[in-house]
This record gives structure tokens, sequence and C-alpha cells, in this order.
């Protein structure tokens, strides 16, 4: 085979130009069909990372990888179709709450979801800790139970943007993943791919994300919305807060359980309901609920039982049961992080504190984790609880490092940085 080209625009990308996008695609359907091996996609995503994608580059490389695979579409609902992703936190259970709460304010969410990245939860993980859940739905029975019941969390399947997958394991492999572009093509052309009308986006700013400050999280959110517009579709970023967990718990199963005791009415804490409620109104919003209704349906939702009902038919709908949803409960192994001296939670690491979760579950199953008591901003004396553990295979005294106590209160650092819509971010990415 002929590779000169491929050679060309490897030199080209590595001076810095912008290759154009019959190349992208001609790239992408290579490597995709095993034509073009990793070798020369390796060398690629290392100059696209070094050297930025301009706006067209996004774009057709976006395209590229929504023809890789199947596209979902929803023919039997009339109205739009909504979707959520967060770029991954650590006791991020907006999904879990979001999605029942908005299909039972009457908008379909047809949710497609990743697994746990490093020290950050994954949606599928949480939901399969409910005994008899399955996330691994095919394409068709995904789309048949939206359009069933107004709601679906599934797994990307092997045949929705195959070249993101192969692609996202080599830049995890060779330290590039770490590029907005590469980033912002690998999310859109997924949602893009499951058929979504409107897309909310939840990217995490600080210590606890990916990305770890403001401008970068920004970027990405401008960018994320500016390339879903060229599809024709609808989107609106909000960069949240990540220097602490947002919800209390933290694991799979118990994130499950404060998702469950949130739409129960049981327990709502006020970080996560903040952010999770300006997710729903964005997403009711954008599925063309008018302006003056969404408030009155989300708190009727809410009071009158229906979105918990509408998780326990998520559930049931995707192998579960819904006793098995009243059922489940954190392990009952429980012991408590004291706290080292009389001050002010001033800061929790939620790298630190998503790691350990991840490893109680990993040893002491699905409904191990951690319960953070004393948020940032909380005064605490010597010895009173900052966090509970549940599972017997981590002592509190590796933990307790996660918490800062200082003399005086941190600032109150706002749930909610920006909110980027569509119409905000005028400046199209492409003319057409
Ligand atoms: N999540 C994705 O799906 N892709 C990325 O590149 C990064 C996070
Ligand atoms: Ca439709």
């Amino acid at each position: 085979m002929d590779e000169g080209w491929l050679r060309r625009a490897l030199a080209a990308k590595r001076d810095g130009e912008a290759l154009d996008a019959p190349t992208w695609a001609r790239i992408v359907e290579g490597y995709a069909a095993g034509t073009i091996d990793e070798v020369p996609i390796a060398a690629l995503v290392m100059a696209a990372a070094i050297r930025g994608l301009d706006d067209d580059e996004i774009v057709a490389l976006t395209e590229a990888m929504v023809r890789s695979g199947d596209v979902l579409a929803y023919p039997h609902i009339a109205g739009p179709v909504v979707d959520k992703h967060s770029s991954g936190g650590v006791g991020d259970t907006v999904s879990l709450i979001v999605v029942p709460l908005v299909a039972a304010c009457g908008v379909p969410v047809a949710k497609l979801s990743g697994r746990a990245l490093g020290h950050t939860g994954g949606t599928l993980d949480k939901l399969e800790a409910i005994p008899g859940v399955r996330t691994d739905l095919d394409p068709v029975a995904f789309v048949a139970q939206v359009e069933r019941i107004g709601c679906a969390i599934g797994a990307q399947s092997d045949r929705l943007v195959p070249a993101d997958r192969k692609l996202y394991a080599l830049r995890d492999r060779t330290g590039t993943v770490a590029s907005v572009g590469l980033i912002a093509a690998s999310i859109v052309s997924k949602k893009i791919a499951g058929g979504a009308d409107a897309i909310v986006f939840d990217v995490k700013a600080g210590r606890g994300a990916f990305m770890p400050t403001l401008d970068a999280a920004g970027g990405l959110a401008r960018t994320l919305v500016r390339l879903v517009a060229c599809f024709g579709r609808r989107a609106t970023a909000f960069v949240t807060d990540m220097e602490e967990p947002l919800g209390a718990a933290v694991g799979t199963g118990i994130e499950a359980i404060e998702a469950r005791d949130f739409l129960r009415g049981d327990d709502r804490e006020p970080r996560l309901a903040e952010a999770t409620l300006a997710i729903a109104h964005e997403l009711l919003r954008l599925g063309g609920i008018p302006a003056a209704e969404v408030t009155p349906r989300v708190l009727d939702a809410l009071a009158s039982g229906a979105a918990y009902e509408r998780l326990g038919l998520l559930v049931q709908a995707q192998g579960g049961s819904a006793a098995a949803l009243d059922a489940i409960a954190p392990h009952p192994h429980r012991v408590t992080v004291g706290a080292p001296r009389d001050g002010v939670v001033s800061a929790i690491d939620g790298v630190a504190v998503g790691e350990a979760a991840r490893a109680l579950v990993a040893a002491d199953g699905p409904f191990a984790g951690i319960r953070i008591v004393a948020r940032v901003g909380t005064p605490v004396r010597a010895g009173e609880v900052l966090a509970e553990i549940a599972g017997s295979s981590l002592e509190p005294r590796r933990l307790a490092p996660a918490f800062t106590i200082a003399d005086a209160a941190p600032p109150v650092r706002p749930v909610i940085d920006a909110v980027l819509r569509d119409a905000d971010a005028a400046v199209s990415m492409k003319e057409r």
C-alpha cells in the first residue's frame, strides 16, 4: 500500500499544519478497518496533542468517527431526546438522579455511559451494583426502552463509534488523552451516534477532575458546545466545582443508594441537589418544555414520587426489580474517621477519596465506600466524625489525610462556575 500520503500528513501535523477533512476521514477509516496500523496513528495523536487541532479538524475528526459505526435514532418519539454527559467526578451521582427525573417530567433521556476512569466513578458501575441490573443493552433494546419508559442508561456498544474505542485505548497508552480537541471529538462523536437531539455537559473543574483549572474546563466546555452545534443539535455545558466530592457518598452501590434516597426525598445533599436541579432544568428546557413549566414539573415529579417510580421502572426494564432497589443498603461493617484537631474542614482531596472508594469496592464489594459527613467549611472538634467508611478493608487513619483541617473556613466556592449555551457560543466552528 502506498503510504506516502499518510507520511506527508504526519509530517504536516508534526509541523503544526492543519489536515483537511478528506485526510482525517481516510485516516479514521483506515485505522478502524485495520488497513492502517497503530504506529502512524500513535505518532499522529501525539502530534495532535502537542500542536492542537483547529476547529475544522475537530469537526472532521468527529464526523469521521461517527461514520465508523452505527447511529441510533428514535423515530417513534416526536419531540427531542436528550442526553447528559459528565467529564468525570467523585461522588457525582447526578446522572442516576437526573435521568429518571427528567423522564418523569416528560422529556425522554437516552443516556450512553462509560465506566469508571482513574479515581472517578462510572454511572454504569453504580447502576450495576443494584442486583440484577444490566447495562449491556443492544442498540435495538436501548432505543425500545427509551420509547417505552422514557429513559435508559446503557453502555457504549461496540457498534457505536468503534474508531473511538480503538483510538481511546491507544491514547491511554501513549499519554495523549489530555488534549481538548481529541477529548471533544471522542465525547461528541459518541453523543451524536447515540442519536440525542440535545446534550447537557457537566465539565468538572478542580483537584478531583481531569481538568484542574477553570480555564481548562471552560475551554473544553466551549469546544463541546460549539462542536455539537456543528451537527445541528443543541447543547449546554456547565462548568462545576470538583474541589471536593459532589455528593456525600463515594463508591458504586452507595452512590446508587444516594440517588434512590434523593429521589425518594429522604436525603438531599445541598451541593449535589444544586448541580442536579440545574442540569435537570437545562435538559427540560432543551427538551422543549416551556420555561414557566420547568420548575413546577421538577417539583411535582419529586414531591409526587413520580421520579422515584421512574428509577424503579428503569431498574426493572434493565433486569432488576423495584424491590431490589428498595432493599440495597451500605456494607454493614462501618468505621468512622475522626478529626485530628479542632478547626474547620478546609479541603477534601477528591482523588484520594475516589481512589480509596474504588479500592474498598474492589475488596469488599459494591456496597462498600465512603460517606463524607463533614463537608468543606464545616467546623469540627477533635475526634468528631469527618467520614464514615462502609467496608472492612480500609483503616480510618489511611483516609484521614484526605481531609485538611484549618483554623479558618475557606471562601465558599459555588457549585456551578459557568454555564455555556449554544446561543452564547455564537461563533460557529465551521460555516455550514
Ligand atoms: N471521555 C471520553 O469519552 N473521551 C475522552 O477522550 C476523554 C474522556
Ligand atoms: Ca426525535
